[in-house]
């Protein structure tokens, strides 16, 4: 799933070549600190784009060896260390350059900034301030891997700016970002070997590239590295609404309330879809079994929803929780994720657990299979997959997979890869260079607010956002947020939430208009309408 930036094989006499300008541009680097790129191309890009004026430049600067001695930003590397840069290469396209930094020991910090300046900057990771562009954001040592802190679940290392720049990190770097950090006005990119990176070496890799416009810029970056999605989410969820029990009940559910909810929708005359059953229906996290007390007879119950009309999703997670019967047996067969200490613990919103190895394949299968036939028993038509950031993990996590180079995120491809046996009904939240995937992609929880702390105007931010690294196929959350910690949206701002969200790709309700009054009934049922008449067939326009 990753794409590696490859370093072109050379012959004896392009090393030779490659040598004397190594030391060229070395002794440009070391020499000043900052570089304007593409100003020799300066002429002929003029020509091949048209007008591009000088302001337009990109300045870089290289701190990797603290020539401005700035201790609270950058580790001073021993002496004698001098020749970081190892090569600093034209890649095989002109619009770019291609960057390969290698520190000579593992406890170097190599750093390189850009200049934020007057352009506006796009892409990078889904956060819990999502303000746009990223030139808005103030953020200081970030380690870029999907996490459950700052709702980091959507990570790309790929950034462009309104002048056509793109700089293109590449996964293999232990990356940390500053926006506006230590270095106010600038982008600093910073690679070394701490948590939570394991890695057998450090070095900085990284492709920047110039072409006429964002627009361009973009669409090349599509096209050479970032891909599309290969196939579209099942059009029955893009058309009709999601209904979920979370921001509603939250965990108090159980057969009388979902058969309630349903008639619910039906007697108001909104359109039947998925109906969601989330967070409270196993016996324990992880075990997969219906808790028989609140769902006595589950396929009875599906049956019901299915005469009704509507399809049935069930909220599932990668965790095992201690208390489980299963989990000393797959403890014992080694499929859960351990740390480098050995311990299988870890701690989530429900409980202490153990986290699924999808690296190692026996586990992965196993755990699906448990899933597929739980589906198959119960009727239930698809899962809303959560969690799976590489954080969840006990840290530092050894995997099955002990390859380091995209550690730690190789555990999030294991688990998308083991998820996409459950078809195209799917839904799922944390992603790095999963484009391809095609499916609806989740936000992180929305909470019932006015502000950016993940409320109403970051509907908007983080659409964009993760449409800008690649994510077409984006499940807001639920109209109103999901009410956390009691606090329901107004009814103004559960309107507004409605008449947001129907320009995006899928509408999911929790909250239900009757909730609050028959004014909002009546203003929220014409404007389904209006979402309904979309075409499906529109989607497959983001496909490859
Ligand atoms: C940004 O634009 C202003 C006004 O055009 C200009 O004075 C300033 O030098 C520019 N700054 C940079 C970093 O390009
Ligand atoms: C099942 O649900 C009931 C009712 O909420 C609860 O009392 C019980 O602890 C749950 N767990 C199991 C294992 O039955
Ligand atoms: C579950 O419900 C279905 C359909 O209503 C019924 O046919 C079946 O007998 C029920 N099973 C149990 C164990 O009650």
């Amino acid at each position: 799933m990753y794409v590696t930036l490859q370093i072109k094989r050379r012959n004896m006499t392009n090393l030779l070549v490659l040598y004397l300008i190594t030391l060229t541009f070395s002794s440009v680097c070391l020499g000043s600190k900052n570089i304007v790129l593409f100003s020799d191309n300066e002429n002929k890009l003029q020509v091949e784009h048209g007008k591009i004026t000088t302001e337009n430049s990109l300045n870089l600067n290289f701190y990797e060896d603290c020539i401005d001695k700035d201790l609270s930003v950058c580790t001073p590397k021993p002496k004698g260390n001098e020749n970081y840069l190892r090569f600093f290469s034209q890649s095989e396209k002109q619009e770019c350059q291609n960057f390969e930094q290698v520190a000579q020991s593992m406890n170097d910090v190599l750093q390189f900034c850009v200049d934020l300046g007057n352009s506006s900057w796009y892409g990078g990771t889904e956060t819990t301030y999502q303000y746009w562009p990223l030139n808005k954001l103030d953020m200081t040592d970030k380690p870029f891997v999907t996490r459950n802190v700052d709702s980091q679940a959507v990570v790309e290392s790929y950034f462009f700016n309104s002048n056509g720049y793109y700089i293109h990190i590449d996964e293999s770097v232990p990356l940390f970002l500053d926006i506006n950090g230590p270095r106010p006005g600038k982008m600093c990119f910073t690679a070394k070997v701490v948590a939570p990176y394991r890695k057998v070496r450090n070095a900085m890799l990284y492709r920047i590239c110039k072409y006429k416009n964002a627009r361009v810029a973009h669409e090349r970056a599509i096209k050479d590295f970032l891909g599309m999605p290969s196939s579209i989410p099942d059009p029955y969820v893009i058309k009709y609404p999601i209904w979920s029990t979370w921001a509603r009940y939250k965990v108090d559910i159980d057969t009388s309330i979902v058969r309630k909810f349903a008639q619910e929708i039906i007697d108001q005359g909104f359109p039947i879809g998925t109906l969601e059953i989330d967070d409270n229906w196993e016996t324990c996290y992880g075990s997969a079994e219906f808790n028989t007390t609140r769902f006595e007879n589950i396929s009875g119950l599906v049956d019901e929803l299915k005469l009704k009309g509507f399809k049935t999703s069930l909220w599932t997670h990668p965790f095992i929780n201690l208390e489980c019967p299963t989990h000393e047996m797959a403890k014992n067969k080694g499929y859960f994720v351990k740390s480098t200490s050995g311990s299988v613990n870890t701690t989530w919103w429900n409980g202490e657990a153990s986290y699924i190895d999808f690296t190692n394949p026996e586990a992965a299968t196993w755990w699906s299979n448990t899933l597929h036939s739980l589906l198959a028993k119960s009727g239930i038509d698809t899962l809303k997959f959560d969690a799976g950031e590489a954080t969840w993990s006990p840290q530092l996590p050894e995997y099955h997979d002990n390859d380091l180079t995209y550690y730690p995120e190789n555990i999030v491809n294991a688990y998308l890869r083991t998820i996409a046996t459950f078809g195209n009904g799917v839904e799922y939240r944390p992603s790095r260079r999963s484009q391809e995937f095609g499916r609806l992609i989740r936000m992180i929880d929305r909470e019932s607010r006015w502000d950016y702390q993940l409320g109403l105007p970051t509907l908007i931010t983080s659409l964009i956002q993760m449409n800008m690294v690649g994510y077409s196929f984006v499940l807001p959350d639920m109209i109103g947020g999901d009410g956390n910690f009691d606090l329901p949206p107004s009814k103004e701002m559960y309107i507004r939430w409605l008449q947001a969200n129907l320009f995006m790709p899928v509408v999911q309700f929790s909250y239900t208009p009757w909730d609050f009054d028959q004014q909002t009934v009546n203003i929220c049922s014409p404007l389904f309408k209006i979402y309904q008449s979309k075409d499906t067939k529109y989607f497959s326009k983001f496909t490859i």
